[in-house]
């Protein structure tokens, strides 16, 4: 299973041209770690089309649930999927938190990524207050389990699924979550997909860890708190930074 490390650059930046020069950079330093490592940029989605050409994989940042229709401002899957997106972020806390997206959106939208062939990475994670008062695991398990509700196992396989662990008070903070608490955590996660699925499907599930990830704390996620990704927010878009992260997980 190859680690997965997927930059989500959110609302940046600001031109096209500084995207590209972002892009770029990422992919030279990318290059001699393909074989082992899995990178995926998440540009705006008005760049897309004009980064599709490169060696780098392409995700959304967010999708509707429809392909086409009456739905001002919003970019649809099969949109995505022309502009060769290969994976699709869903729920991430700032949709779910700015713009009202309920567990029952994120799972219209994670079947609708599903059906047009992509991996879609579920986004989980609690707020400082739900933490404080001992409802990491209660709001975790609510959010995987309506996310994916009646999503077959056959899909979540096809599909290649990830889930995310993206504590609210972690992101953008510079607070990233304890390493021992961020595997109990991903522990956590694995038991839920397999009681809902099976042991092997959780066994073959990459989980992520998202939120104040940086070259010097990224390799503890990955080799003690043992997840098989990171979803970085702020240390991608400064290529030498996250291309010292590629290198050192
Ligand atoms: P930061 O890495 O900036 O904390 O953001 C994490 C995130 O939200 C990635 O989706």
């Amino acid at each position: 299973m190859k680690t997965l490390i997927i930059a989500n650059w959110k609302m940046n930046p600001i031109s096209l041209s500084e995207a590209k020069r972002i892009f770029n950079a990422i992919e030279k330093g990318a290059k001699k770690f393909n074989k082992e490592k899995e990178v995926v940029i998440c540009p705006p989605a008005i760049y897309l089309f004009s980064l599709a050409k490169k060696q780098i994989k392409l995700g959304g940042q967010n999708t509707f649930y429809e392909d086409t229709g009456a739905f001002t401002g919003e970019t649809s899957p099969a949109m995505l999927k022309e502009s060769k997106c290969q994976y699709v972020i869903v729920g991430h806390s700032e949709r779910r938190g700015y713009f009202n997206e309920t567990d029952e959106i994120v799972n219209k939208k994670i079947k609708s990524v599903i059906a047009k062939k992509m991996t879609p990475i579920l986004c989980v994670g609690e707020t400082s207050k739900e933490r404080e008062q001992g409802k990491t695991k209660e709001v975790l398990k609510r959010q995987v389990l309506a996310a994916l509700k009646t999503v077959s196992v056959q899909k979540v396989k096809e599909s290649g699924l990830c889930v995310a662990y993206e504590p609210i008070w972690a992101i953008g903070t510079g607070n990233a979550c304890p390493t021992t608490e961020a595997q109990t955590i991903g522990i956590l996660l694995q038991k839920i997909i397999s009681q809902k699925y099976s042991r092997p499907i959780s066994e073959n599930m990459r989980f992520l860890y998202g939120g104040s990830v940086n070259s010097k704390n990224a390799k503890e996620f990955i080799e003690e708190a043992k997840f098989q990704g990171l979803l970085i927010g702020g240390a991608s878009l400064k290529p030498t930074e996250f291309t010292r992260i590629i290198r050192t997980v």
